[in-house]
């Protein structure tokens, strides 16, 4: 195979084992698909997950990953006209809802379906695009339950109106601050300390250490002072029994509809649901038009302009790994043994091949 019709790929021929470095025929896309050269991968908690246990994995070999930025090589005719050949971009690459190892992200050439696409401005570098895909789809999935929609953020907040991000320091809840903070709450997050002043940056009003023993008290005393109501979270990773609790204390003497906790990863199934407090799973949509429609609303009509208008910010800090493919299967081994307020991205070093582009 000549170099237009093949790519290298991280590839997981079987569960449980290394990603090894392979060789793929490149697809060609579908009418509403995009082929993307990729210059930089971002890693998730869930690849390792999926490397080690083969979670959702229907055939081997397999391409995992789900975030990607990188440049346009071909699109699909009913694409949008802004997604052009020579196109620089991020994506949402995820095998999950296509199916098949010519939609993961872990290779030097991917398709991806075009509402899971945001065109980058110039001043976004490869490596801060890669960070976004899979945070603000699950951030938004968790919102968009809660009741909050990307494409109607201004002035969804209330006076007053708070919700707060438990785990602000995580990929997920990072940016779940900063969309917070464009929809106008108040925002309270808990991390650890040494990143207080970094959240705040982003857009929390404040930030209490989850792990100091009254951290509940000084949540509920804070919003007392502050006079901010909060009736709905975000749980990004941590304790989502104190999560819920804090949201269930925080309503004080309130009557009426319960608090919502979105949860981005259910941790405890031994937790009670406190009375007060409505938890749900963060799910995507089920319905293929419906999920087409939120990516839609995510990565086109929100992601874009925001990147734009520089409203959010690459987030938390990266860590650049510029080894190439090869270097993702070690780089998911440092994800897995744990990373605090850091994002891991792989800088695929080739250059890009302008030729290739049709
Ligand atoms: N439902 C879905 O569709 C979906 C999609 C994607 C991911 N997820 C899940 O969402 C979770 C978050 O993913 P991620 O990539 O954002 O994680 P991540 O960036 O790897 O999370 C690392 C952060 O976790 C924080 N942390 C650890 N223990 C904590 C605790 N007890 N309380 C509060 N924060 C704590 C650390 O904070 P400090 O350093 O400040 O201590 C650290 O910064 C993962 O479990 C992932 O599998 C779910």
């Amino acid at each position: 195979m000549s170099e237009l019709e093949s790519h290298q790929a991280a590839t997981l021929t079987e569960k449980g084992t290394p990603l090894t470095t392979t060789t793929r025929k490149t697809p060609t896309p579908g009418p509403t698909e995009l082929l993307i050269e990729v210059h930089a991968l971002a890693l998730n908690p869930v690849d390792h997950h999926q490397r080690d246990t083969g979670f959702f994995i229907q055939e081997y070999p397999a391409i995992i990953g789900s975030d990607v930025a990188g440049v346009i090589i071909s699109s699909g005719p009913s694409t949008r006209a802004a997604l052009r050949p020579g196109t620089r971009v991020t994506a949402l690459a995820s095998s999950f809802f296509n199916g098949g190892a010519d939609y993961g992200a872990f290779q030097r050439r991917v398709l991806v379906s075009e509402e899971t696409v945001s065109v980058l401005p110039d001043g976004v570098s490869f490596v801060e695009g890669a960070v976004f895909p899979l945070a603000a789809f699950t951030s938004w999935n968790g919102w968009v339950w809660a009741g909050l929609l990307p494409t109607a953020t201004a002035g969804l907040a209330g006076v007053g109106e708070g919700v707060f991000v438990w785990g602000a320091s995580s990929s997920i809840g990072a940016l779940a601050v900063q969309e917070a903070k464009v929809m106008g709450f108040v925002v309270y997050a808990t991390a650890s300390p040494q990143h207080h002043d970094y959240i705040r940056g982003l857009g929390a009003d404040r930030v209490f250490d989850y792990k100091d023993t009254d951290v509940l008290d000084q949540i509920v005393r804070a919003a007392g002072a502050d006079g901010v109501s909060i009736r709905i979270g975000y749980h990004a990773t941590g304790n989502q029994q104190l999560a819920a609790d804090v949201l269930d204390a925080l309503r004080g003497e309130r009557e009426g509809e319960k608090s919502k906790l979105a949860i981005a990863p259910i941790l405890d199934l031994e937790w009670k649901v406190p009375d007060g407090v409505e938890a749900a799973f963060v799910y995507p949509p089920q319905d293929r038009a419906e999920l087409k429609e939120r990516n839609r609303a995510i990565f086109v009509d929100w992601l874009e302009g925001k990147l734009a208008s520089k409203q959010v910010v690459a987030s938390p800090h990266i860590k650049v790994i510029k080894g190439g493919l090869e270097s993702v299967n070690g780089a998911l081994d440092e994800l897995k043994a744990g990373v605090s307020c850091l994002k891991i991205v792989v800088e695929l070093t080739k250059a890009f091949v302008a030729e290739l582009i049709s």
